[in-house]
């Protein structure tokens, strides 16, 4: 979208710490500003802003980046929207940017796309409406499903022939191509041509936040399997960063400060037609990051729906760090009796309704709820393991008042000693300690929550990322191969290629889209503040030290195969061993 003259324009007319004294009060300590975390509760500061590289790290949650990142994570932007903000608050005015080539082709495809499916949409809304639809308009209606709300949420139905659609769509001037590619036909695996993806169903549009449709579920209206068929990812369609009838629910969710997730197409059309508007669903996927991304731009506060059944609360416990550690205030709402919404809403009433809504109970009261059921009278290894599994979720915590708080009520739970969940509690935690439970003077700590990592490496990493002159330095030097521990060598790799670039590295070149546990790594140690007193010196330790481990650890395998071909006879394969043995003894000695 914007050349890197423009994004490097925007980025020096802001200071971050400037910026970011907006959202968080900051105090000076040492080079970094330190607050409490704007992406997670937090109730001792862990979040760091370094105004050298203008960049800011979470040493809690691990959320970091640049100006852009921030905006984008505290107001729910994405990357363009972010430059154009900053832009707008320095008063530059963004060249009117003629689309680059590729960036002309992906929207002119986008729209494209677009237009299959409002036309795909048209045709399942009338199909439902015209006489192939009395069988379906039928079937709605014995679900509770109100005229206005078919219309509102555009719902319609595909008859159950291998072609209705592709013909429908074809004549009105659609290559089948764009069909496939935009997910409403399929080829077959044998032979020519395309059929109908979704043959006999109910059809259930999906919109993006603004409305467009951009894919589509299907339901059956017997016990045929699937119960519900989906558009596949498509160019237009990510099922983990969409959310169902999120265009209808984002105003009275802003409203209400609340956002109701439900699990199902018809949970969310029920509340709806019962008027809790603000209600949204998952496409059959858990919560992701993307969904919160997308909801935090209305409010902070979610009220989580689980339908009662073992794998709804099995998907809430998974969903647990991303949840706890989100900066989102979550709750949970377990509806009693085995209903889902739409059941209890049609057999209880909305008073019934909201009257659960209210006694939504936070994420960690309904996880201790779950994992302790009724503990105190179980046997002792049962209470052993509950405990265990409890310590696990509770470690997780970012704030001390609530790990204690949890500790307290797991404790009275399961009948057992508080002291002795306190020990087992700290244990844990100084296992997996964070970086500023472990920092030593002037040494870099382990990278947080990624248990032991050889040393070495990490302060290279250290070293690197905290001045580019030392990485241009180390280049030559050293190879990303030289790394052992994965993450480091992914980081290496991210390091050597910018400076191949030529560029100048900043996090956000460095940064890698998808691989979050990367891009943390790289924040945190860009934002580490610890000294090294003699810089050079500790790189030329590091890389001994590297060296030395790569050659003992090629001698071991060397003497494995010396005593291999001894056990073999093998005298010529065991002269030319000890020949590279001493080779690699010599290497390593340097
Ligand atoms: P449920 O099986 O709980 O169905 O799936 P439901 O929403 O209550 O539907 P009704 O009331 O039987 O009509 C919950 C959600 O999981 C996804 C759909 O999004 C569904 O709404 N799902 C379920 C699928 O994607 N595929 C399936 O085969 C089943
Ligand atoms: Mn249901």
């Amino acid at each position: 979208m914007f050349t890197d003259d423009v994004i490097r324009r925007v980025r020096d007319s802001v200071d971050i710490q400037d910026l970011i004294s907006g959202y968080v009060s900051l105090k000076r300590t040492g080079k970094n500003w330190q607050g409490l975390c704007p992406f997670h509760n937090e109730k001792t500061p862990s979040f760091s802003v370094n105004p050298d590289k203008q960049i800011f790290h979470c040493f809690g949650c691990g959320a970091g980046g640049d100006v852009f990142k921030f905006l984008e994570l505290q107001e729910g932007l994405n990357f363009p929207e972010a430059v154009r903000k900053l832009a707008e608050r320095s008063g530059i005015t963004l060249p009117e940017s003629r689309p680059q080539a590729s960036n002309k082709k992906y929207e002119d495809e986008r729209k494209a796309l677009l237009a299959v499916m409002a036309d795909a949409a048209a045709y399942f809304r009338a199909e439902l409406e015209g006489p192939a639809g009395s069988a379906a308009r039928a079937y709605l209606a014995k679900r509770g499903v109100r005229e206005s709300i078919i219309k509102d949420f555009g719902l319609g139905w595909s008859r159950p022939e291998w072609d209705g659609a592709l013909r429908h769509l074809k004549q009105k001037g659609h290559a089948p191509a764009f069909l496939e590619k935009a997910g409403i036909i399929v080829k077959r695996s044998e032979g020519e041509g395309h059929y109908d993806r979704f043959r006999g169903r109910i059809i259930f549009p999906i919109r993006d936040i603004n409305g467009s449709v951009i894919a589509f579920g299907g339901r059956v209206m017997d016990d045929a399997l699937p119960k519900y068929l989906n558009s596949p990812e498509t160019p237009l369609y990510s099922k983990s960063n969409v959310l169902y009838c999120m265009d209808m629910a984002k105003e009275a969710a802003r409203k209400n400060d609340h956002f109701i997730i439900v699990e199902g197409y018809l949970d969310a059309i029920a509340c709806h037609q019962y008027g809790v508007r603000n209600a949204t669903a998952t496409l059959g996927t858990a919560l992701t990051d993307g969904h919160l991304r997308l909801m935090r731009r209305f409010t902070k506060n979610v009220k989580l729906i689980f339908d009662p059944d073992p794998a709804g609360v099995k998907a809430a416990l998974r969903s647990f760090d991303l949840l706890a550690g989100s900066g989102m205030n979550v709750k949970v709402v377990l509806l009693p009796g085995g209903d889902d919404p739409d059941t209890f809403l049609g057999t209880k009433g909305l008073d019934a309704f909201i009257a659960c809504l209210k006694d939504a109970v936070p994420l960690m009261d309904f996880v201790l709820a779950q994992v302790v059921k009724e503990g105190a009278g179980a046997p002792i290894d049962e209470k052993v393991s509950r405990a265990g599994e409890m310590l696990g979720f509770i470690s997780r915590l970012p704030s001390g008042i609530e790990r204690d708080h949890y500790l307290k009520k797991t404790a009275e739970a399961l009948d057992v000693d508080e002291a002795v969940l306190r020990q087992e509690l700290a244990e844990r935690r100084t296992a997996h300690a964070g970086p500023r439970e472990r920092t030593a003077e002037g040494a870099a700590p382990a990278h947080k929550g990624t248990g032991q990592r050889p040393r070495a490496e990490e302060m290279l990493i250290h070293l690197m990322l905290k001045d580019e002159e030392t990485a241009r330095r180390l280049k030559g030097r050293i190879g990303p191969e030289d790394f052992t521990d994965p993450l480091f060598r992914r980081a290496a790799e991210r390091i050597f290629a910018v400076l191949a670039e030529g560029a100048g590295f900043d996090l956000r070149r460095l940064a890698v889209e998808g691989d979050e546990e990367l891009n943390r790594l790289l924040s945190y140690y860009a934002v580490l503040d610890a000294d090294y007193h003699d810089p050079e010196k500790t790189c030329d330790d590091c890389i001994d030290r590297i060296r030395q481990q790569g050659s003992s650890k090629k001698m071991r395998s060397i003497l494995a195969a010396i005593q291999d071909a001894e056990s073999r006879g093998d005298r010529e394969r065991v002269a030319e061993l000890q020949k590279q043995l001493v080779e690699t003894k010599r290497s390593g000695a340097q």
